[in-house]
């Protein structure tokens, strides 16, 4: 793609819902590398407006709203106000946050839509949907249950069932039944309005698979996936009472659909921050809009908003989509419903004035080309090791000893050494290594040439030894001082987009006022004679203890999903009397039990059943019990199981054990003696 010459960039971040908080997962997916992006190019002087808000439409919000008995304005008035203030917290520098119940975002995306309406680039489009005849209203996916036609789970949604994970759709269910009144629904005619996301199919594919090929692989790779097959048309309103009202006559009880409306949210945002000059931003060819997003939302910004875009006209259209992969916290896939994440407003109570160590953290497992996966013993060693043991050092050694040796201001620079040279060179070096990472959004491997540059300071003053030579040639401590000063400079620079709080500290102490980015091809930011401020530790250790409590705390919320998983299992259905008989269950004496070899889960049992002559008994209990333990214990055991075979060993029915909630195995036994042998029943 040939470079355009473009006058200013508009950036947004997705909206993210406002029926729950912040957790690392969204930081890392897109508000920390958006705010790097943002950050730098500030940075550089450019002009650059960073937008976002919450996203306070859609169904999840509305049936939130419903479980907890308030109304979904509620709902959406706390979690904006908690998500903006975690957004202001982590330095997130939005020029704008707003929300899309705003009146200039109702206003706009009505008007939006009415356009389109007009100009016949809508389908108009009568399909069968359910119906709740007892709360007089259409039912979303979300709002019916039934059962699964494919594994019979009786709880599955009109949308999707969780227990098969198959997506479904409503007519699918078997018995549907409405989650609001709880009565059948019916089928009921209604009308939506459609995009003919078919009819811009070609546009599509030669402005995203020919123009964008350097996109990221995993975007291009999405769109191109969703190119390849037909493009169907996709409603872009629904019959919901919550969300912007459709704006055409005949579509009472009908609203935008949540994602027609959300995207359009960034230009009223726009239009909210810049009431007079909000077009330039969206119309202007020579802006560059940038979308920073998760992968769930590609296919919206890559495909359904750009057609939205063109479909009106006069709109500029995406120029990048840098989107992320997903983060996972200790090896399983952050979950709301199940608590399963590091909350933003929790982690600031737990880490005082820690913001930027999660940034750092979260930027170095940036999740861009694959999920990748956040520990806390991770995130301890990165702190330790390299904001601790690298950055900080380095920074506080030079500060330390100018303090020590010239009271706080910066030497002048002698004659330059062998060491000088290559330190300086590699001084020079950084602002392009970075800037050529940052313009290609690869955030992860940028901030890893920044951390280097304290690397090569940390070697350069170990190398030097400036407390050995100043016994010696004062005058050398002066140049090897003057050069890790300017390093240290160049490092609060250079850190400013990824750790914003950390470098207004050192800032702070090397009392620097000038930042801009092109300072870092300056070897003599700090001149001779300047007084520096007093010195502060930029971060501090994290010890075993606080990481082991983050730990437990993470345990705790497992712990208690299985718990909660289990206390929701069903009982089976009903069986008779007959059914029971069925089962011929005894008691055993264990003669002998040993472990079986090369299964570490198995133990083999031998039984006295009563019969005279021994049972082969195999049980995968190893986990739970010694074989001493049992020897000599009366059991309950499936008598009349048809035997299998087990690591080659013939078993001969199922020693009964009860299964605790967090999968422990208790074997069970009885309160009094009875013979090997006696029924059960
Ligand atoms: N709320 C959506 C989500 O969290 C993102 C909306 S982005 C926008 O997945 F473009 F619609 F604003
Ligand atoms: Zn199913």
């Amino acid at each position: 793609m040939e470079q355009k010459n473009y006058q200013r960039t508009t950036v947004t971040a997705a909206l993210p819902y406002a029926n729950g908080g912040v957790h690392i997962g969204h930081l890392a997916g897109v508000y920390v590398p958006a705010d790097i992006y943002v950050r730098y190019l500030r940075l550089k002087n450019q002009d650059v407006i960073f937008i976002g808000g919450s996203d306070e439409h859609g169904v999840p919000i509305t049936i939130r709203a419903r479980k907890e008995g308030v109304t979904p304005q509620d709902i959406v008035d706390r979690y904006h106000s908690m998500i903006k203030k975690s957004f202001e917290d982590f330095g997130i520098s939005f020029d704008i946050y707003s929300r899309t119940t705003s009146k200039t975002h109702h206003q706009l995306a009505s008007d939006f839509f009415r356009k389109l309406y007009e100009e016949g680039k809508l389908l108009e489009k009568e399909t069968e949907q359910y119906y709740d005849e007892e709360a007089k209203q259409f039912l979303a996916d979300r709002y019916i249950t039934g059962e699964c036609p494919h594994c019979h789970n009786e709880g599955a949604y009109g949308d999707q069932c969780e227990k098969c994970g198959r997506d479904l759709s409503p007519t699918e269910l078997l018995h549907p039944r409405s989650t609001i009144s709880g009565s059948s629904p019916v089928l009921k005619k209604t009308k939506n309005w459609y995009l003919p996301l078919n009819e811009y199919q070609e546009w599509l594919k030669t402005w995203i698979l020919e123009g964008h090929q350097e996109w990221r692989s995993n975007v291009y790779g999405q769109c191109k996936s969703w190119l390849d097959l037909d493009l169907q048309p996709r409603a872009m309103t629904r019959d919901l009472d919550w969300g912007i009202p459709v704006p055409v006559e005949g579509a009472d009880g009908k609203v935008l659909y949540v994602w027609f409306d959300a995207p359009i949210g960034y230009i009223s945002n726009t239009k909210e921050l810049l009431p007079d000059s909000w077009e330039q931003w969206w119309k202007a060819p020579d802006t560059r809009l940038i979308h920073f997003i998760g992968k769930d939302n590609i296919v919206f910004h890559c495909i359904v908003f750009p057609v939205m875009l063109k479909a009106h006209g006069g709109y500029i259209l995406p120029e990048n989509v840098p989107a992320n992969e997903f983060l996972n916290l200790e090896d399983d896939k952050i979950s709301t419903s199940k608590n399963w994440a590091v909350w933003l407003h929790e982690y600031l109570v737990d880490f005082p004035g820690k913001q930027d160590v999660l940034r750092y953290v979260l930027t170095a497992n940036a999740p861009e080309t694959k999920d990748n996966n956040f520990t806390w013993k991770d995130f301890q060693e990165r702190n330790n090791n390299e904001l601790v043991a690298v950055y900080g050092n380095f920074v506080n050694r030079a500060l330390q000893l100018t303090k020590k040796y010239f009271n706080g201001i910066v030497p002048a620079c002698g004659e330059l050494l062998e060491a000088d040279r290559q330190a300086l060179n590699e001084l020079k070096e950084v602002k392009t290594k970075v800037e050529s990472l940052l313009d290609v959004f690869k955030f992860r491997d940028a901030q890893k040439e920044a951390m280097n540059l304290a690397r090569i300071g940390n070697r350069y003053i170990t190398e030097c030894e400036p407390w050995k030579v100043w016994k010696t040639d004062p005058k050398r401590v002066e140049t090897i001082l003057y050069i890790s000063l300017q390093l240290v400079a160049h490092l609060s620079i250079a850190f400013e987009p990824f750790l914003p709080f950390s470098s207004a500290k050192l800032r702070r102490m090397l009392n620097l006022d000038r930042f801009n980015w092109d300072e870092l091809s300056n070897t003599e930011i700090l001149k001779p004679g300047y007084q520096l401020a007093e010195p502060e530790l930029l971060f501090e250790k994290i010890e075993d203890e606080t990481i082991e409590a983050q730990r437990q705390k993470l345990e705790a919320t497992k712990r208690a999903n299985e718990e909660a998983a289990y206390r929701a299992k069903e009982i089976k259905p009903v069986i008779d009397f007959s059914d029971f008989e069925k089962l011929d269950l005894r008691v055993g004496h264990i003669k002998a039990c040993e472990k079986v070899k090369k299964a570490n889960k198995l133990l083999k049992f031998t039984l006295d059943d009563g019969s005279g002559t021994d049972r082969t008994i195999v049980s995968g209990i190893a986990k739970f019990y010694e074989p001493e333990e049992l020897i000599g214990k009366d059991v309950l055991f499936i008598a009349n199981l048809a035997p299998r075979k087990l690591m080659g060993i013939e078993s001969q029915g199922m020693i009964l054990s009860a299964e605790d909630f967090n999968g422990d195995l208790s074997v069970t036994s009885l309160l009094r003696k009875v013979k090997p042998g006696s029924q059960v029943g």
